[in-house]
């Protein structure tokens, strides 16, 4: 489910793309990058996708406890998964203190078959939490996402993989028995100086605790070719 890099091995031909089809989850030790760097190494990834609040750059947003999810919880979700978006991919930069919350990752595509087979038929409706609306969007953006009221399958193919996708943060039904599965089998990343995330978006469900302090991080989401949804 997950490999890790060194950033200086990235040079010898590394391809950062095809492991992230085949694992999921790539973690990258030792990058402590400059702006510029990050992006270059958000755009080897797919298109990133422009962004209005929170931002250091048009497309690099700060994910921050003064900003962006604040030092709340934030629960099991998917990024942007209210959106009708291409938020296929998603790279974090610990850039301050990213050790003071843990980053929890649930690989969909291992939930059991069981659960598949229960929701196969079934599509989840995606709204954004209610605390997070000042805090993450422009009042346009509310206003658009209630419109669009994204619906999406719960079991579909990606990458040959079949993913179970449902969101549990972001949608109002209660999938405990998908819930109490991920909170068993999951990768819990203990961030430390220099750590880069890349995930894919559809496959990876996430979530971060409550935290006390400064802590930093920089996030692109971004397209890529062939995404099923
Ligand atoms: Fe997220």
């Amino acid at each position: 489910m997950t490999v890790i890099v060194n950033y200086g091995a990235l040079e010898s031909g590394t391809d950062l793309k095809e492991l992230l089809r085949s694992e999921g989850l790539i973690i990258i030790r030792r990058a402590n990058l400059s702006l510029n760097q990050f992006k270059a190494l958000a755009e080897s990834l797919g298109t990133p996708l422009k962004t209005e609040k929170h931002t250091v750059h048009d497309y690099v947003q700060i994910v921050s406890n003064k900003g962006l999810f604040e030092d709340k919880e934030v629960d099991w979700h998917n990024d942007w998964s209210y959106g009708r978006g291409k938020y296929h991919g998603t790279i974090l930069c610990n850039v301050n203190s990213g050790h003071l919350a843990n980053t929890i990752f649930a690989d969909m595509a291992k939930a059991p078959k069981e659960l598949k087979e229960k929701y196969k038929k079934e599509y989840g409706e995606y709204f954004p939490p209610q605390e997070l609306h000042d805090k993450c969007f422009t009042e346009k953006q509310i206003k658009l996402l209630k419109k669009m009221r994204v619906r999406r399958p719960f079991v579909f193919t990606h990458n040959d993989l079949e993913i179970l996708y449902c969101s549990l943060g972001t949608t109002d039904k209660d999938f405990s028995d998908v819930r109490e599965w991920a909170d068993t089998y999951n990768y819990e990343h203990y961030w430390r100086p220099g750590d880069i995330l890349i995930w894919d978006n559809l496959r990876m469900m996430h979530k971060r605790p409550a935290f006390k302090g400064e802590r930093t991080l920089w996030r692109v989401q971004f397209e890529i070719e062939n995404a099923p949804i």
